[in-house]
């Protein structure tokens, strides 16, 4: 069985194709956010898919291989994500599921992160730290739900290092950048740390460390803000551990990459004598990849969705989906 995955939530138009096995037969992308950019302007990363859509699936076939006659589903992204963007994906799935008569199956971005991650790393019930740009969530199954355990209540994590590194004149992406001054830095300095409960803010800890430029050395600056951060983060991902009694570990999203944050979090799992896995870089960051293999799994526990059923649902949360597929 064959599955092409359509990824459109946000910045990155991606197409995936993969088998029942998992192998990722091609994972091809194009992203509206380049070099030095200053964020996503919702409509402009819309009409960006719709130019490259024909372009990223023409590429995903010739690599894998594969042609139509032999893709046994299509999938897309539902939500959660921005409208605009989400809408692109779904027609395009749509327009290609008639076109070539197969069934259409909508997913959860964020359960794809997870269910690739656990496909890959071998993990078996983990507790998930889903980093990225706009996403900040600690999640774990409970009871046949994606139970989201903890998350940011204003900006997600990886939106909050790029909009500091580029107020220090980084450029974007920012992130890798500042993983390599964090290791370089002298002292800490004293910034907010704010965890509600089991939940996170970053915008306090953005603001302080705004206010802090140019009084205090860039390399400090930039290791006590990411340091209060990532502590924020593996504190609560332990809390969830500890709370769930889980013994594994899944960290994924972008800022999984981030050498600092991988430290911090591998330090707390083998205090509490729990395995950490990260899933390769390219399933971490938006792909198509994950949405076809959680396309595939869903199709085979019995789902598809009716064209009149296939509306986008950008604050789609993970505990609306109860998980009926083997993974
Ligand atoms: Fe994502």
């Amino acid at each position: 069985m064959i599955s092409l995955g359509i990824e459109s939530t946000a910045h990155t138009f991606g197409i995936g194709i993969v088998n029942e096995k998992c192998r990722i037969l091609a994972n091809e992308k194009e992203s509206y956010v380049k070099k030095d950019s200053v964020g996503i302007h919702p409509r402009e990363a819309a009409d960006f898919h719709y130019k490259n859509a024909g372009k990223v699936i023409e590429s995903a076939l010739e690599k894998s291989g594969v042609s139509w006659k032999e893709i046994d589903l299509v999938s897309f992204a539902r939500g959660p994500g921005l409208g605009n963007c989400l809408r692109v994906g779904a027609v395009v799935a749509r327009t290609k599921a008639l076109l070539h008569k197969k069934p259409l199956v909508g997913v959860n971005h964020c359960i794809s992160h997870i269910e690739i991650g656990k496909k890959l790393t071998k993990a078996k019930d983990p507790v998930t730290c889903y980093a990225s740009g706009a996403n900040t969530q600690i999640i774990a199954l409970e009871k046949e739900r994606y139970r989201i355990f903890g998350e940011t209540l204003d900006i997600g994590i990886g939106n909050f290092l790029d909009v500091f590194g580029r107020e220090i004149g980084l450029g974007f992406p920012a992130g890798p950048k500042m993983d390599k001054i964090y290791f370089t830095a002298k002292n800490f300095l004293e910034l907010p740390y704010t965890v509600k409960g089991m939940d996170l803010a970053f915008s306090g800890l953005l603001t302080a460390g705004k206010q802090k430029i140019g009084k205090f050395e860039k390399e400090d600056l930039v290791f006590s803000l990411m340091h209060n951060a990532f502590a924020m983060l593996t504190e609560v991902s332990e809390r969830t551990l500890a709370h769930t009694g889980k013994k594994e570990l899944l960290l994924t999203g972008g800022v999984a990459a981030s050498k600092a944050l991988r430290e911090m979090m591998e330090k707390m799992c083998r205090q509490r004598k729990a395995k950490m896995f990260v899933p390769p870089r390219e399933t971490c960051v938006d792909n198509g990849g994950m949405i076809a293999w959680q396309g595939l799994l869903e199709f085979k526990a019995g789902k598809r969705n009716r064209i009149k059923d296939s509306r986008i649902l950008p604050k789609q949360r993970t505990d609306q989906i109860k998980v009926s597929w083997k993974n």
